[in-house]
């Protein structure tokens, strides 16, 4: 067989171990990670890492999924896989774009308590040298990929506000790797990330003595349909050297939530 050049650099790894499937410490399943009783507010939950997140917070005895999304169909298919794999979960699943104010205000006011947020809806665009990437396109990735996620954090954080909640609140931001780098003629993308991840960190100065806790991860390079825009199925980028990732984490360990991605819903 032909070997394929990976076209990207490798990534600076910053810790020793870097695990692509799940390992016994951050399963799902250990009594220590259980989050029953618990809400999570997803943005992108339909999507190929959101389901991830969906199904690995289920796994772990989640109470209630919130999902965002565009596409109705799409989400109320996800939500019938996952009722009949979780039967106890509640499932609620809102068609409307993080970019829209008024739409996500509702759907937060309407969610009552949330615990865990996971912003994770993001578009991108073709691979194009920087100087052409169209000004109309960077402005949707810039309105999908930070204002929105923006929008959607905020709310959440005012709400906590004004009902004057105390408990605990973890927000993680679904960023990348590109944020950090100038590879692959991503230039908008990669842009869209950074701005975020630098929100993330003032929203964190501003509230982590509040009880929030806020994180940008990089969720490993997965095939799912925005990344299969850029990368053919059968590029060697993809975290697991296959097709498709196995399984891979988010270690929070210190913010006491470790949720977990299953693969098997990518497959
Ligand atoms: N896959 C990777 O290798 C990789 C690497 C680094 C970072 N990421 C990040 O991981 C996150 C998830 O991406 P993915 O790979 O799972 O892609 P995906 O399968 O395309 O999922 C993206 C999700 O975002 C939703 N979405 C897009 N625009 C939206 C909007 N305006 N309002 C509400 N929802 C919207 C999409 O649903 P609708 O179209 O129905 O709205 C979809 O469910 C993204 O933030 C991405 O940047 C992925």
């Amino acid at each position: 067989m032909a070997h394929t050049p990976n076209p990207l650099p490798d990534l600076p790894r910053p810790t020793k171990a870097y695990h692509k499937t799940v390992y016994p410490y951050v399963s799902p399943t250990r009594p220590e990670l259980n989050v029953s009783g618990k809400s999570l507010f997803v943005t992108g939950g339909a999507g190929g890492i959101g389901q991830a997140i969906c199904k690995a917070f289920a796994q772990a005895g989640i109470e209630r999924i919130i999902i965002v999304g565009r596409t109705i169909s799409t989400l109320t298919e996800f939500e019938s896989r996952m009722k009949s794999e979780f039967p106890k979960l509640e499932m609620i699943v809102h068609a409307a774009s993080v970019t829209d104010e008024a739409a996500i205000r509702s759907i937060v006011r309407s969610s009552g308590k949330i615990d865990i947020v996971v912003s994770a809806a993001a578009i991108c665009h073709t691979t194009t040298p920087p100087s052409t990437v169209a000004t109309s396109e960077l402005s949707e990735i810039l309105q999908t990929n930070t204002v929105g996620p923006f929008l959607v954090i905020s709310t959440i954080l005012h709400e906590r506000s004004i009902q004057g909640w105390d408990h605990e609140l973890k927000i993680i931001y679904v960023s990348s790797a590109l944020s950090h780098t100038h590879i692959c003629h991503l230039s908008g993308y990669a842009a869209s990330k950074a701005a975020m991840n630098l929100l993330c960190l003032h929203l964190s100065m501003e509230w982590n003595k509040r009880g929030v806790s806020i994180f940008a991860i990089h969720p490993g390079l997965i095939y799912t349909t925005l990344t299969g825009k850029v990368f053919p199925e059968d590029s060697p980028i993809w975290e697991d050297g296959e097709s498709h990732l196995r399984g891979f984490y988010f270690d929070l360990a210190s913010a006491s939530v470790v949720p977990l991605i299953s693969s098997s819903v990518l497959n």
